[in-house]
């Protein structure tokens, strides 16, 4: 605008002059308040799209937290009926075997039925196991744990082993290593359940060795090159971990059957039941230790086991 047309009075022109600016501020701010409000209904777009990220995340996380609980609840139906069924049919199976063995009693030494009835004890005594795995396996562990000399306890069972080990007539050495540990370590434990726990794992080890080999039993403290749960070997409460383990030198286990060997009933072996290693896991736990298996087909198979102990017990 530069001067005023000749109608148009000077005070007019300023006027319409001071308009125009102020149109053209107004303009500015304007567009300024559009830009920002773009950028606010872009960050607050940006916002909803983590939220739905977020809210999709807790939907499938409580989705799979409820398929737990659901097959917790199962479990554990399932568990409190097998227990009773196993209790139900303890008694009858074991008149059974009774009966069986007065039968045999009856029957001259060259008796061709003693093979039919040879079976039947077989069939009886593997229906035994079961019962009383599924016992074991359902039962609750005792919250009033004792005093136990683990290594007294692991020496026990190496030597029972080695009873075992010459029973099959297999050629297999059994070494202890105790020296990783240098004093007698006592953990609370319920005498009873860990015997069991530490027993199917020398078991499982003298099955996987079938032409012969080393089983090993060692004690120690946290493993130096040890499983993913040593890094936090010493937990937030100050709890120190003893390590014990179950070594062997036979078959090894492939990859897809180390993904269930703790599921119950899972075995790869004619009269196996499949909860050795399923109580081994809940007793190992109820302890409040963990568990940790390492193997190699062909090489062997470890089993790794941390149970907390303090020093003043
Ligand atoms: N030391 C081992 N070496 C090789 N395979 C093993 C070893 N320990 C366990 N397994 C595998 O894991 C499976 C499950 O073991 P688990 O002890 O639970 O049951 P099981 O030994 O088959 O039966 P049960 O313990 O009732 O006699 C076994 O069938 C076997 O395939
Ligand atoms: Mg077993």
């Amino acid at each position: 605008m530069t001067d005023a047309p000749q109608h148009i009075t000077a005070e007019m022109f300023e006027a319409l002059k001071q308009a125009f600016d102020n149109s053209q501020v107004m303009f500015e701010l304007g567009e300024r308040a559009y830009r920002s409000l773009q950028e606010e209904v872009k960050n607050v777009n940006l916002e909803l799209e983590r939220k739905n990220i977020e809210l999709q995340k807790s939907l499938a996380e409580r989705e799979a937290l409820e398929r737990e609980v659901l097959q917790a609840k199962t479990m554990a139906a399932l568990g409190e009926m097998s227990a009773t069924v196993a209790h139900e049919i303890r008694n009858p199976l074991g008149a059974m075997g009774v009966w069986a063995g007065l039968l045999e009693r009856d029957l001259e030494p060259g008796d061709p039925r003693r093979k039919t009835l040879g079976k039947i004890t077989d069939g009886l005594a593997k229906l035994n196991k079961i019962v009383l795995n599924l016992l074991v396996y359902t039962r609750p562990i005792s919250t009033e744990f004792r005093r136990v000399r683990l290594d007294a306890l692991l020496d026990e069972i190496a030597d029972f082993t080695e009873i075992e080990i010459e029973r099959l007539g297999r050629d297999i050495t059994v070494e202890k290593n105790f020296t990783a540990a240098e004093k007698p370590y006592v953990i609370m434990a319920d005498p009873e359940k860990m015997n069991q726990a530490i027993i199917n794992l020398c078991l499982n080890a003298v099955q996987a060795m079938e032409d012969g080999g080393t089983l090993r039993v060692e004690l120690g403290e946290k493993r130096e090159d040890g499983g993913e749960n040593v890094d936090d070997a010493n937990d937030a409460g100050g709890n120190n971990y003893i390590m014990f383990s179950v070594s062997d030198t036979g078959s090894g286990i492939d990859r897809e059957h180390l993904k269930k060997i703790f599921d119950p009933f899972f075995t790869t072996k004619e009269d196996g039941t499949g909860l050795g290693l399923a109580i081994v896991k809940k007793i190992i736990e109820s302890h409040h230790g963990r568990i940790d298996i390492k193997s190699e087909v062909g090489i062997g198979t470890e089993v790794i086991c941390y149970l907390p102990y303090s020093e003043d017990k």
